[in-house]
């Protein structure tokens, strides 16, 4: 049982605070292990929210003393907070708390990290800090004073008079207690600044340790990049004297928005050419993007409740994917955006977590930090983009930005905007929010006397707590091709709201060929019995680069898929096809690289369950293994000219262009790889003079089971840099050969940098060996059994970290008995953990439902 009692809360029980905050006065006096945080907070009774007893939320304080109106009290403690006796109208509450950051492990609240203070209040952390109404809607404006002989002291807002040892910040715009912030190290600034649209100056800068000064440069251009984005594309300019970002060692998630002073994790900021490769660098652009893009989605509006964290996180996803795609290429993003969908969520979404995106109930809230809430929700926000037009959402936001700005709003809210503005009736989109699970698609075509009629039918399986599905809305991007390859219709929009409905298109002289969910225009599950020929001929002529790629992705999966359940030899046809794109000079090296990417060992395990095959791991990795085989073989004589053909001269840029050409340079070195015996991986990691580039020839030699002297190097090479550091475990437990994967994972524990408290190190190490699918799979048990001692160990100091890792078993379900009944155990020994954290318990009772 978990150490603190679960208690489910569900969306329905919604109760506005009993009262206002006119303003909240915090003095910080840091020290490690005694840290004393003073409080004052100006009540006023809520009229709306009467009769309701005056409850403060606070966890692990120790009370110091507490005073209403000045006279001091003896308030009711409990171990969620605090309860008192209030006069009826407007009183100032103070309160003085001792916590201890240094002992801090879960990383959430006020904690430590490398001798730095800092915070995480998202979602439920500042009840950590001190006594508090800790809740979304409760919004004031904030004074904080921070005491400690350490040269930066920072909190949210801007800053006020400072003196030694004491600094003073005023944050003028009302928050929730989890936008709150505190920073307090021995760090270097970064700066810059910005002059917004309307002329106002922008102190920026980004903290580091010191070390770390020379990886600051792409982030603070990637910053001013974002805000004049916003500027230009929704008209939002930022509202404070200054911004401030703070990359920090040790934290749980990627970063996080606190109003004017952002805190990242230091891999989600810090960036060199040698140190970061081009992965990273676009991942970190979109991270700054999007934290910064929450000062208008998020900050200024705000949620009412934590069911409606969509609200904040699907549309500020959107709107970082937005970004990306202009400051890169909107074809590729889309790709990888998907791939990212369907890898992490479809994959919950058709298991034992599935979630809706606004969820009815929780236990931990962090536990909902999840890939259908950001992603899904990103997707949903996309689709009603698509339903109304370019114009009438660029009107919603603008209403939704007058209408709310100072609010903590709901998904009503949001809907409401879009409504009024395009005069649509919303409910039946409502639940793409209400109804969780991914939508089978099916559709067949007819054609006949010029007229060709596609018939579409949707169903959604169930999901935990929702047996029955309605009929969703749904945008279907569709163009028709003609079998020389021209476009004979545009990409139009079909509506789909029945369980079946048919389209027609008229006026066509030859049967088309359909391209059906162009740029992935609505997130479900598309069933198209389709020929090798047809995808094939979309791979090589559709004109929809999303589409054009999928037809790839589709034949690679038949093939797999034929492979694995009809002993079917490569298809030769998919071959031909990868060489065409591979030959076609007008496409993009980066669509190139990813048309030759294969799907995940975890993707065709997911497909094979769903056509009602039980997935063998091994079989699908040797089957991946073999098809790489033959595809290198068949393309062997284009591999060293497309590899020389895509070198990068001249010193290193990060922008999409070169990019792509190390993208498909890296994947045709993968090909080279398994029939040189890694010749040119070792030369291409010999002369390397940029991570990118290093570290994909290290994964080549990894990939064919070499590779151990250049594994040697990069640790002497690298052993100082901790974000490097967290690649070379992660690449060796995520690439380990099937069968040795929980050996080499064990020995990565033992090594003297195995740094378990710290979550990214964790997760290069085991989350390394989760995401190797066959190696975490082995027959044997072994990666099942390493997996939950570990998470065991870390429940104990991290429970967040701990309950996100559980859900590499939330798959357990597709396997045979031995593996189903080895997860099933392991998945029983967390449960039975004494004093297990609330989160973990909840993910694992979840995941065995
Ligand atoms: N709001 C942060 C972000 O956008 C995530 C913070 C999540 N933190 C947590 N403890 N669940 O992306
Ligand atoms: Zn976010």
């Amino acid at each position: 049982m978990p150490s603190t009692t679960e208690q489910t809360i569900y969306l329905s029980d919604y109760k506005e605070f009993s009262h206002f905050i006119d303003g909240v006065e915090l003095t910080f006096q840091l020290s490690p292990t005694k840290t004393r945080v003073k409080s004052k907070i100006h009540f006023r009774p809520n009229p709306k929210a009467p009769e309701q007893a005056f409850f403060l939320h606070g966890e692990h304080l120790k009370l110091i003393s507490a005073h209403i109106d000045g006279v001091k009290i003896s308030p009711t403690l409990t171990e969620t907070g605090l309860t008192a006796e209030v006069p009826t109208g407007p009183f100032i509450f103070e309160a003085e708390v001792e916590i201890s950051p240094e002992t801090n492990t879960a990383l959430e609240g006020l904690y430590m990290s490398n001798g730095m203070y800092c915070t995480q209040c998202e979602a439920e952390g500042f009840r950590k800090i001190t006594y508090y109404p800790d809740r979304p809607d409760v919004m004031a404006t904030f004074k904080v004073r921070v005491e400690s002989a350490l040269p930066v002291l920072l909190s949210n807002g801007n800053p006020g008079t400072s003196d030694e040892g004491i600094a003073e910040w005023h944050d003028p715009w009302p928050k929730p207690a989890y936008l709150f912030a505190l920073v307090a190290g021995d760090l270097i600034a970064h700066s810059d600044s910005f002059t917004t649209k309307s002329g106002k100056d922008v102190a920026l800068n980004i903290y580091v340790r010191p070390g770390d000064e020379d990886k600051c440069a792409f982030g603070m251009g990637a910053l001013k990049r974002s805000m004049t984005w916003d500027e230009d594309v929704y008209g939002r300019e930022y509202d404070l004297d200054i911004f401030n970002i703070v990359a920090v060692d040790d934290f749980n998630m990627g970063a996080m928005e606190n109003k004017g002073l952002n805190i990242f994790n230091s891999s989600c900021v810090l960036a060199s050419p040698e140190t970061s490769t081009d992965a990273n660098f676009e991942r970190i652009e979109g991270i700054i993007a999007h934290e910064y893009f929450h000062n208008w989605t998020g900050n200024r509006i705000t949620c009412r409740d934590w069911f409606q964290l969509c609200l904040k996180e699907g549309l500020t996803v959107f709107r970082d994917q937005q970004f990306t795609s202009d400051m890169r290429s909107h074809a590729v993003k889309r790709i990888d955006d998907v791939i990212t969908l369907r890898g992490r969520q479809f994959r919950e979404d058709n298991g034992p977590l599935a979630h809706p995106v606004r969820p009815e109930s929780f236990v931990e809230i962090n536990n909902f930090y999840t890939a259908t809430v950001y992603d899904k929700g990103a997707e949903v926000i996309g689709m009603l983009k698509r339903l109304v037009g370019d114009e009438d959402y660029k009107r919603a936001l603008d209403l939704y930005f007058e209408r709310h700005d100072g609010d903590a709003a709901t998904i009503e809210d949001w809907l409401k905007v879009f409504e009024d503005t395009t005069g649509r009736d919303l409910t039946q989109f409502s639940k793409w929010y209400s109804q969780a699970g991914t939508p089978r698609l099916s559709v067949a075509g007819e054609f006949s006397d010029g007229t060709y009629i596609l018939h579409f039918k949707q169903a959604t399986p169930p999901t935990p707590g929702q047996p029955v599905k309605d009929p969703r809305v749904i945008p279907i991007a569709v163009g028709l091709l003609n079998p020389n390859g021209d476009e004979v219709r545009e990409t139009c929009i079909l509506e789909m709201t029945e369980a079946e409905q048919s389209f027609r298109f008229t006026g066509l002289s030859t049967k088309p060929i359909p391209s059906i969910l162009r740029a992935f225009s609505a997130p479900v599950i598309l069933e198209r019995q389709s020929s090798t020929k047809e995808r094939a001929f979309l791979l090589a002529h559709d004109t929809d680069p999303f589409n054009k790629w999928e037809a790839g992705r589709a034949l690679a999966k038949e093939t797999l898929v034929a492979m694995l359940t009809a002993d079917a030899p490569v298809n030769s046809d998919f071959l031909d096809a990868l060489a065409a794109v591979l030959r076609d000079e007008n496409l993009d090296p980066a669509f190139q690289a990813l048309a030759l990417a294969l799907p995940s060992q975890d993707d065709i395990a997911q497909t094979l369950f769903d056509a009602g095959v039980t997935p063998d791991p091994m079989a699908i990795y040797t089957a991946l293994e073999t098809l790489s085989q033959s595809i290198a073989q068949h393309l062997q004589d284009l591999l060293p000219r497309i590899y020389a053909a895509n070198h990068v001269d001249g010193p290193f840029s990060s922008e999409a262009a070169p990019a792509g050409k190390r993208a498909l340079q890296g994947a045709v070195l993968g090909l080279i790889s398994r029939l040189d015996g890694g010749d040119q991986a070792r030369a291409q990691y010999a002369a390397a003079d940029n991570m990118t580039q290093q570290l994909q020839a290290l994964a080549c030699l990894l990939r064919i089971d070499r590779g151990q002297t250049e594994l040697a190097s990069f640790e002497t090479q690298w052993a100082q840099d901790r974000l490097v550091m967290d690649k070379w475990f992660g690449l060796q437990s995520g690439l380990a050969a099937p069968q040795k994967a929980a050996a080499i994972t064990e020995t990565l524990t033992k090594h003297a940098a195995f740094d378990w408290k710290n979550p990214n190190r964790f997760r290069a190490a085991l989350g390394g060996l989760t995401g190797n699918t066959a190696g975490f799979h082995a027959a044997d048990g072994a990666g099942y059994k390493l997996v939950t001692d570990w998470l065991i160990k870390l429940d104990a100091a991290n429970p967040q970290t701990t309950a996100r890792m559980s859900t590499a078993f939330d798959s357990w379900r597709r396997y045979d008995a031995s593996r189903q009944g080895q997860m099933i155990e392991q998945l029983k020994r967390i449960q039975a953990t004494p004093n297990l954290s609330r989160d973990t318990h909840e993910m694992v009772t979840r995941i065995l439902g």
